[in-house]
């Protein structure tokens, strides 16, 4: 009787690395970085801090390996990790059902046009005199910008933002109710509303409230008042929330239009109206 009161208690206290409950599987620069910093201000959930890559790149080095890079958690803390190419990595939904056919997967989803624009954003910021975005997302437009150019469908930026494709192949695996979409837009316009969605979809008390957050308006974003890492008032770091540059408005227009079946399709598959303009 002592013996097995003993173990229990060891159990309780004794944190263990376990492979990932719960997965934030995209949408690249649609603010996978903020929900997962989000997500850890909840005592019951403890996230790998990098991503990982192991459904796209690591995925040879098999089970062991992955579990060895979550963070030790406590019983009923749930582990997560957060790699926003597996949304479009064709082999990870087979993947990750592999691992465990009942995990909760998240994918935060924004405007595909100011998505493409962050995504570019984030490019030119490495690369300096990196070419304007209306070369990439408009093809033959070294003449002239809009009219009767096409969109360039198969640049990276403006492809990611077709997201009726991908979230078919994930819901070929794993049932509507499993994936989340989060709204990228009311993650920054209501954080507390929508980390009360994803709380409640990851099975976790309500304990991210408004409380947590406040809105830094020389950032434009908001911003947390306090953390495990940091007690004091923060904000994500330099390489989130950048500033954009100005596109010109008839390749913007282009872009909407290019993009409006595209976005039908996604409402219409997830039965959630993202009204994107
Ligand atoms: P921008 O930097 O282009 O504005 P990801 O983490 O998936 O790469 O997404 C980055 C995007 O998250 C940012 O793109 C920004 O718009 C968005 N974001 C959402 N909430 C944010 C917050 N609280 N602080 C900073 N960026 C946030």
């Amino acid at each position: 009787e002592q013996g097995y009161e003993y173990r229990r208690f060891e159990k309780n206290v004794t944190p263990i690395k376990k492979l990932p409950d719960a997965l934030i599987i995209g949408v690249k620069k649609c603010g996978t970085r903020a929900l997962l910093e989000f997500l850890r201000l909840h005592p019951d959930v403890r996230a790998a801090g990098s991503e990982v890559h192991f459904f796209d790149k690591y995925y040879h080095m098999g089970f062991e390996w992955y579990r060895e890079k979550m963070p030790p958690t406590l019983e009923g803390q749930i582990t997560m990790e957060k790699t926003p190419s597996y949304w479009v990595t064709k082999s990870a939904p087979k993947r990750v059902y592999a691992m465990n056919p009942a995990v909760k997967l998240i994918a935060v989803v924004r405007d595909p046009v100011t998505r493409a624009i962050s995504d570019y954003t984030q490019s030119a910021s490495k690369r300096p005199g990196l070419p304007p975005f209306e070369e990439f997302a408009l093809l033959n437009s070294s003449i002239q910008w809009g009219g009767t150019y096409s969109v360039d469908a198969s640049w990276p930026p403006v492809r990611l933002g077709i997201y009726a494709r991908p979230y078919r192949r994930w819901l070929r695996r794993f049932p509507k109710s499993r994936l989340l979409l989060v709204n990228g837009e009311r993650l920054v316009a209501d954080p507390a509303a929508e980390m009360v969605r994803v709380q409640d979809f990851l099975g976790l008390k309500r304990i991210i409230t408004d409380k947590h957050f406040y809105f830094n308006s020389t950032k434009g974003f908001p911003c947390l008042l306090k953390s495990e890492t940091k007690p004091i008032p923060h904000c994500l770091g330099k390489t989130k929330g950048r500033n954009h540059p100005r596109i010109n408005q008839s390749v913007i227009d282009r872009l909407k239009e290019f993009y409006k079946p595209h976005n039908q399709k996604f409402y219409q598959l997830s039965g959630v109206n993202f009204s994107w303009p």
